[in-house]
């Protein structure tokens, strides 16, 4: 494996639970539906445990979690752009548009949260020791908890979408833990399952 760009692929992960953590707080400004006000913002308290979580696996591989390199910056800009294209949801006027736009710009960010935790997963296997433990440990406290954000974000924009256009709909059921059922990642290889590689 390219330790490099494993490296990079961490950092940008941080990077994207970093966005997380501000596109949930604009999102809660737009969000009108007690339910969905509840929910975002368990997912806001969980997303900033993500960023702790993946800070200490950055100290595990002895990454400084706050490095600016390069490779972050588009990253960062991502979760800038959501967070600014809600700020414009909200200044439409329109408090029911502005909820829409938010639930989108959640459903854009969660997918790409969701693809960085299986990355991670896969990449399970091709580490030894400590590192594999400790990138083991985090998808398994994380990795379930992204599937819950990823469905949550796609059945709350397209029930309250298909609300708006006067389509009937139910908003999804409150994430009580069920979400979690069925594992969305790859568990992890047991250890020495598996050639490791320096
Ligand atoms: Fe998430």
């Amino acid at each position: 494996m390219d330790r490099k760009r494993f490296e990079e692929l961490l950092l940008q992960s941080l990077t994207h639970e970093k966005g997380g953590v501000n596109v949930y707080r604009a999102a809660l400004r737009c969000a009108l539906e007690p339910d969905l006000q509840k929910e975002w913002s368990a997912y806001l308290t969980q997303t900033r445990r993500h960023v702790t979580v993946l800070r200490a696996v950055c100290a595990t591989f002895g990454i400084d979690p706050d490095a600016p390199l390069p490779c972050c910056k588009p990253a960062e800009h991502a979760g800038r752009a959501l967070v600014e294209a809600m700020e414009l949801g909200l200044r439409m006027g329109d408090p029911v548009g502005a909820q829409l736009v938010a639930c989108d710009c959640v459903v854009l960010a969660e997918t790409k949260d969701h693809a960085n935790w299986q990355l991670l997963s896969e990449l399970i296997p091709e580490l030894a020791g400590a590192e594999r433990r400790a990138l083991a440990e985090a998808v398994e406290e994380v990795g379930l908890e992204e599937r819950a954000h990823i469905e949550s974000a796609r059945g709350w924009a397209r029930a309250l979408w298909l609300d708006t256009l006067g389509v009937s709909s139910s908003p999804p059921p409150p994430d009580d833990g069920t979400r979690r059922v069925t594992p969305a990642l790859r568990p992890p290889e047991p250890e020495g399952a598996m050639a490791m590689k320096a």
